[in-house]
C-alpha cells in the first residue's frame, strides 16, 4: 500500500469525516446528537479552537482520523496533546493508517514543542493496544469518571 497522506481537516472533509465519525461512534456503540456532532466539527475546523483533526488519505480517500486538543499545563511552560479520538476505516485497517496518524501527531509535537501527546483507551480494546504498545508502555495512571449530569 502507498503510504497515506496525512494532512489537517478542513471544510471541505466533513462529509467524509462524518462516515467516518458515525462509524467510530458504532464502535463505541454510542450515538451523539447531531448538535453536538455540529459542534465537534466546528471546533475542528475553526483555526482558534483547541480541537484539531488529521485526516489520512490513501488514494484521496479519507481512510482515518485522529482528532487532538491541544492543552496548557501547569507542570511546564509548553502544552500537551491529548489524542481523543482516533479511527481508521475497517476496510483499511491492519495497513498502517493508525501508525502512520500517530506518528505525524509526534512529529508535529517535535516540531512545536508539545511536552507530551498522550491517550486513553479501554483496557480490552487488544488491537488498538497492540499498536500503542509498540511506541510506549502505559504509564500505570488509573481513569476516574464521575458523570455529572442526569
Ligand atoms: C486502533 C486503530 C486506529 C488502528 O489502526 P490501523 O490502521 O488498523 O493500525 P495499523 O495498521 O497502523 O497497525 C499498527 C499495529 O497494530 C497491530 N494491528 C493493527 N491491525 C491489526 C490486525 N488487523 N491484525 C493484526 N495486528 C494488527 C499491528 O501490531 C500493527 O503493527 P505493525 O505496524 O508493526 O504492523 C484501528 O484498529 C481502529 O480504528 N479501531 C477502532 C477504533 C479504536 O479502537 N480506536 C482507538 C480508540 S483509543
Amino acid at each position: 500500500m502507498t503510504a497515506p497522506v496525512i494532512r489537517d481537516a478542513g471544510p471541505a472533509d466533513r462529509d467524509d469525516w462524518l462516515r467516518l465519525w458515525q462509524g467510530y461512534l458504532e464502535f463505541y456503540g454510542t450515538a451523539l446528537d447531531d448538535a453536538v456532532t455540529a459542534m465537534t466539527w466546528n471546533r475542528i475546523i475553526d483555526p482558534v479552537s483547541a480541537v484539531f483533526t488529521r485526516l489520512a488519505l490513501v488514494d484521496d480517500t479519507v481512510a482515518g482520523f485522529a482528532t487532538c486538543i491541544l492543552h496548557p499545563r501547569t507542570w511546564a511552560v509548553e502544552p500537551a496533546c491529548y489524542l481523543e479520538d482516533l479511527f481508521v476505516d475497517p476496510a483499511r485497517r491492519g495497513s498502517g493508517i493508525g501508525r502512520a496518524l500517530i506518528d505525524d501527531l509526534i512529529a508535529i509535537g517535535r516540531r512545536d514543542g508539545w511536552t507530551n501527546l498522550y491517550w486513553h483507551t479501554n483496557a480490552d480494546n487488544a488491537q488498538a493496544r497492540r499498536l500503542y504498545d509498540s511506541y510506549n508502555k502505559a504509564d500505570g495512571f488509573v481513569r476516574y469518571r464521575l458523570p455529572l449530569q442526569k
